[in-house]
């Protein structure tokens, strides 16, 4: 008997060392175990036996059975943590892998610009300042030769704060009235002013209440058109790209003399024509001409010894024609749901 109990745990020994499942121990468990197991069928042996030998044989039988449950009891402990561990393996998280880009927006379109033009001008010598939204009406009219009841009024009709006199600006040309009073010296003057500005306007597509513009004034000796076209010329080039050509177009502003359009060549069909400049070639960006004498009188600049010139854009304006915006209030709203000039991204 001792080589049939020593054959069969030397034989379940070698099968658990074989098995690589639990389905595998499964088997053998059935097989040692087993109603019809090679172990229960050595306890049947029992029956046929004399006391004295039924007390040795029941007690080996025991230790191979308490044997056999216990390795197989190891061997399902050992599978099941090699499973754990592989599990863990797999699904491990590489934190070296780049994470997943969040898209968090980017710069304003109009701040974008404004930022951009300021450094082409600081670049040209120019001085970035700024004025009050909530105005005189002595400085965004009276001082610029817009005299109460003047037709020009008409197009800049604004927000009045409590009376008359306090207004919300319509222009940032009241900028140049604030920066010529200031210089005591009456000397040279090279300043941007980009700004907010209002109108009492009915908002839609191309009309917006408030807006920002960007005003540039410049006084030095000797200052003439040829300089205005110069410098303008370095800004549409910047805005729309080396190819545009300049043009002035005669005007009227109450404050310059002459007065001019400015007009850059349709940088979309290279003034061929096409929808962008209706057919016409050209582009209005904004209003520019020679400071005139009147507003440099009132500011106490000598128009006999200085001269100079004065522009305004629509920031609005350009980053419409730049990045074809077609609904001016898409600048302002934040719904995006119903927003024909969103773009994704
Ligand atoms: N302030 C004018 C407007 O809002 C634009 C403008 C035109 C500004 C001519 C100027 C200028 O400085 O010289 O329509």
């Amino acid at each position: 008997m001792k080589e049939k109990q020593k054959e069969l745990w030397a034989s379940l020994d070698e099968a658990l060392k074989m098995a690589l499942t639990l389905e595998e121990v499964g088997s053998i468990k059935t097989e040692y175990l087993g109603k019809k197991g090679k172990i229960t069928e050595l306890s049947q042996l029992l029956k046929t036996m004399s006391p004295e030998e039924k007390k040795d044989f029941g007690k080996e039988l025991n230790e191979i059975k308490n044997h056999a449950e216990e390795a197989i009891a190891e061997k399902i402990a050992e599978i099941e943590s090699r499973q754990l561990s592989d599990r863990l393996e797999k699904e491990r998280i590489d934190i070296s892998l780049p994470g997943t880009k969040i898209v968090t927006g980017s710069p304003n379109m109009l701040e974008g610009l404004i930022e951009g033009l300021e450094e082409l001008f600081l670049s040209m010598g120019y001085d970035v300042v700024e004025g009050p939204e909530v105005e005189k009406d002595l400085y965004n009219f009276e001082l610029l030769n817009l005299p109460k009841g003047h037709p020009a009024r008409d197009a800049q009709d604004t927000f009045y704060i409590k009376d008359e006199e306090l207004l919300l600006r319509s222009q940032t040309s009241p900028v140049q009235i604030r920066t010529m009073l200031a210089n005591s010296e009456k000397g040279p003057i090279r300043i941007i002013c980009p700004g907010k500005t209002y109108r009492r306007d009915d908002d839609d597509a191309t009309h917006s209440h408030q807006f920002t513009q960007m005003e540039g004034l410049l006084i030095d000796k000797d200052i003439s058109l040829a300089d205005l076209k110069g410098t303008f010329d370095v800004i549409a080039k910047y805005m729309f790209g080396d190819k545009v050509k300049t043009r002035f177009r005669s005007s009227f502003y109450p404050f310059t003399e002459p007065s001019v359009e400015l007009d850059v060549s349709c940088f979309n069909c290279e003034g061929k024509g096409c929808p962008i400049c209706k057919n016409t070639g050209y582009i209005t960006v904004g209003g520019a001409g020679m400071v005139h004498p009147k507003v440099l009188k009132n500011c106490g600049y000598d128009p006999d010894e200085m001269s100079g010139f004065a522009f305004g854009f629509g920031i609005e304006r350009i980053a419409m024609l730049k990045y074809g915006v077609t609904d001016v209030r898409t600048f302002y709203i934040n719904d995006l749901r119903n927003n024909s000039d969103r773009r994704d991204v």
